[in-house]
């Protein structure tokens, strides 16, 4: 062989080997944060709890620091468990830390179908950026009062029902959130639990829990051909896809064609977007529209129902903040009149226990995870590109350093100070270039329902057979979105004034 050419093998054999080389001595050695053992090949998945992850992630805070580092499969994974830490990270580096993770299983449900695809998931682009403004305008500060009246009107209709049938408190509430969030997206009014406007982002969003959980997607991580014994996750997607379709589709299409006879309520986020359109829109820009609205469906419904139900259990459990609250809104608003969205500025006591519910059960308490863009370095640690990044929002909200007696629910924590509910919700409702687009939406709905509940109510516990109190364990359920367990509570309303007032119907969902 010519030297020119036994250089060039050799050239062509030690590059890549010492490439190999370098990097196998590089993974060895880098100042990866803290964690548990990572085994060859499988990391440290049998290190990864199934559900409940927070509290896994919690200890794992006091052994190795804010910042914990994982491997399942070759992902490499950052839990974070401190407020700063996510904050430097998340919000102030957020070109590098606003992509989104594969969730395998949610992906599959979604992408393969061909179509577009829920934004909440999307990595970061221009198919994620155009759907988020979509919403953003829609439910931004500048716009969102126009829902004001819609969800004055369902809290009223809300604790009107309860306060008729307190066992069913749960399943109104979903139904009352609901109704709102389906007449805000598509412009129809929910009157049944049953309608499939409601019924359908219900399951998507059940779907999505289990899918998209952390741990659940490990066991989806490997593509195993359909027929193997371990693959029904495969099956299962293509089930859930054909579901999530016709999910997305179908209310958009009752939508536009209600929109054209101009019979749909208005406003409503389809009708906004379709006015500002000119013409008839291009497929690219229905999918845009589709996927943007049904991820609000997704988005918004859960998170909104936990936090209201966590507020009845915490109200129950604490009668003298009911005093307090009630003290505030007949001294501030009188008797006469319900409070109103508007008055919030001036009712900081019901800001205060609205973010002490956020802050004593988050209804989302590890956020979405977020994927970092590129290698990152923080505090002389190498962060590796693609890194699945898990803000544990949980314990940033109860972490001692920073709340005294975090388990106990205590509002004047706040000293009815804006800067330092901000802190809670600053973390609640996510981070950075992704943060929860809903947020103001979403408060309106909850401060409405809180006020007209405290204005008009008493919430206290059911007493057994000998008229003793029945105190419910405070459980949760696990996933992405958590919920109290089961329980009843007793709301009886103050007065025969109170009840009238609540009768008061503008019915302004026409
Ligand atoms: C109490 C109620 C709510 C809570 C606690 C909540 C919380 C969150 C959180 C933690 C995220 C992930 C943020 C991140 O990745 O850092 C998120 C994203 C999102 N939320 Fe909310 N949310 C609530 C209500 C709503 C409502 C009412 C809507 C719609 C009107 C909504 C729409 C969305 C959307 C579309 C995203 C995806 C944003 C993106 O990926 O760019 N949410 N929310």
């Amino acid at each position: 062989m010519p030297p020119s050419l036994t250089a060039t093998v050799l050239a062509a054999i030690a590059v890549p080997v010492g490439y190999l080389l370098a990097r196998k001595f590089r993974e060895g050695t880098d100042s990866r944060p803290p964690g548990p053992r990572r085994w060859p090949l499988i990391g440290s998945v049998l290190e990864m709890p199934r559900s409940y992850q927070w509290l896994k992630f919690a200890e794992w805070a006091k052994t190795y620091g804010s910042i914990v580092y994982l491997e399942a499969v070759g992902q490499p994974i950052v839990v974070l468990n401190s407020a700063k830490v996510a904050k430097d990270l998340l919000d102030q580096r957020s070109s590098l830390y606003s992509d989104r993770p594969n969730f395998t299983m949610a992906n599959l449900v979604t992408h393969s179908s061909g179509y577009g695809e829920a934004f909440a998931i999307l990595p970061y682009g221009d198919k994620w950026r155009q759907q988020r403004k979509i919403v953003a305008q829609e439910f931004g500060p500048g716009a969102v009062h126009r829902y004001h009246p819609l969800q004055e009107e369902e809290s009223r209709k809300l604790i009107h029902g309860i306060v008729d049938d307190p066992n069913s408190f749960a399943r109104q509430i979903q139904l009352r959130v609901g109704a709102i969030i389906v007449r805000a997206t598509y412009g129809h009014y929910l009157t049944s639990e049953q309608d499939v406007f409601l019924t359908s982002p219900l399951t998507s969003m059940e779907n999505f829990s289990k899918a998209g959980a952390p741990g659940a997607w490990l066991r989806s991580i490997q593509k195993l051909p359909e027929w193997t014994p371990w693959s029904s996750f495969l099956r299962t997607a293509k089930e859930w896809r054909a579901l999530e379709l016709n999910n997305a589709w179908d209310p958009y299409l009752w939508s536009k064609k209600n929109w054209e006879s101009n019979t749909v309520l208005r406003p409503n986020l389809c009708a906004t977007t379709l006015e500002a359109l000119e013409g008839t829109p291009s497929k690219e820009q229905e999918e845009r529209l589709v996927w943007a609205a049904s991820t609000v469906m997704g988005g918004g419904l859960d998170p909104n129902v936990s936090s209201i139900m966590t507020f009845f259990l915490a109200m129950m459990l604490n009668p003298s903040v009911q005093t307090k609250a009630r003290q505030e809104i007949d001294t501030v608003i009188g008797s006469d009149r319900l409070p109103t969205i508007q008055d919030r500025e001036s009712l900081p006591y019901i800001r205060s226990i609205m973010t002490e519910v956020f802050r004593w059960k988050p209804a989302v308490p590890l956020g979405i995870p977020h994927a970092l863009i590129q290698d990152d370095v923080y505090d002389g640690m190498y962060l590796p590109k693609g890194s699945l990044v898990i803000p544990n929002v949980w314990y940033m909200l109860r972490d001692p350093q920073i709340y005294h007696d975090p388990l106990e629910f205590d509002p004047d924590r706040y000293q009815n100070l804006d800067s330092e509910m901000d802190k809670v919700t600053d973390l609640l409702f996510g981070f950075g270039r992704r943060s929860c687009p809903g947020q103001d939406f979403a408060e309106g709905t909850f401060f409405a329902i809180v006020s007209t509940i405290l204005a008009t109510c008493e919430i206290s516990p059911t007493v057994d057979a000998q008229g003793v109190p029945v105190i419910p364990d405070v459980t949760y359920t696990s996933g992405v979105n958590v919920f109290p367990s089961p329980f009843n509570c007793n709301v009886k309303c103050r007065s025969e004034r109170a009840l009238e007032r609540l009768s008061g119907n503008d019915d302004v969902h026409m």
